[in-house]
């Protein structure tokens, strides 16, 4: 377990939500965020349009893939205090260039 002073928060996220560790733990600073939390600041619709792939690797798109559409959770795939690898790199080599590890 992490203490409050051990935190980081990434980059692009420090300068919008600073200290509020309430804006991510809807749930209370010991349990992990719920998507819903990401979704205020974040729109799914948005998010599967900017990863959009072309028509060949359509299903690639990490925001609305084959297996599970826009329905993953993003902390299947985003770490906030932690790198994380993209769930999808248990299984496939696809090229996600732009994640933040
Ligand atoms: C208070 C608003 C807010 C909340 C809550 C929030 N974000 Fe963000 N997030 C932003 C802003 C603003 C940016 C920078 C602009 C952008 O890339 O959309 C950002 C950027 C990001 C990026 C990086 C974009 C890049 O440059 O690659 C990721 C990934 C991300 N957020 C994921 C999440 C996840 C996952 C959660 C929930 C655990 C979350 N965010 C909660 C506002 C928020
Ligand atoms: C932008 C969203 C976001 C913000 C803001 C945020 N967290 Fe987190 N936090 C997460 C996510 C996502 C996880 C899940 C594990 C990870 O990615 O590190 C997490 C996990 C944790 C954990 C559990 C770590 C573990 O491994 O059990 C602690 C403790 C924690 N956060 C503390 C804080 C504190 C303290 C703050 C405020 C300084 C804060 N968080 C702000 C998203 C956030
Ligand atoms: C537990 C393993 C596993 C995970 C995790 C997984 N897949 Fe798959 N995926 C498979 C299997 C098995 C197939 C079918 C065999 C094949 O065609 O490679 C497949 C097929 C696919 C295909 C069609 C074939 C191809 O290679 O283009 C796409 C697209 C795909 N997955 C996308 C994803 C994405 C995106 C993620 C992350 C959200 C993901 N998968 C996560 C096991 C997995
Ligand atoms: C299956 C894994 C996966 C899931 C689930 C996922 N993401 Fe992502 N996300 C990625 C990858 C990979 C990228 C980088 C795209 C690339 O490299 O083409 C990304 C990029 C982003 C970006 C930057 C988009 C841009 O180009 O400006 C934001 C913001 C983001 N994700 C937020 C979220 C939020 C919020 C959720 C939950 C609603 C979420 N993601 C769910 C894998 C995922």
């Amino acid at each position: 377990m992490l203490s409050a002073q051990a935190v980081e928060l990434r980059d692009y996220h420090k300068a919008v939500i600073g200290n509020d560790c309430k804006a991510c733990h809807d749930n209370g600073i010991k349990q992990f965020p719920s998507d819903q939390a990401c979704l205020k600041c974040h729109n799914i619709e948005d998010l599967a349009l900017k990863t959009a792939r072309n028509d060949e690797d359509k299903w690639q798109n990490p925001h609305n893939n084959l297996h599970y559409g826009k329905e993953l959770p993003c902390q299947e795939c985003h770490g906030e205090h932690k790198a994380k690898q993209p769930l999808c790199s248990d299984c496939h080599t696809f090229k996600y260039d732009k994640h933040k590890e």
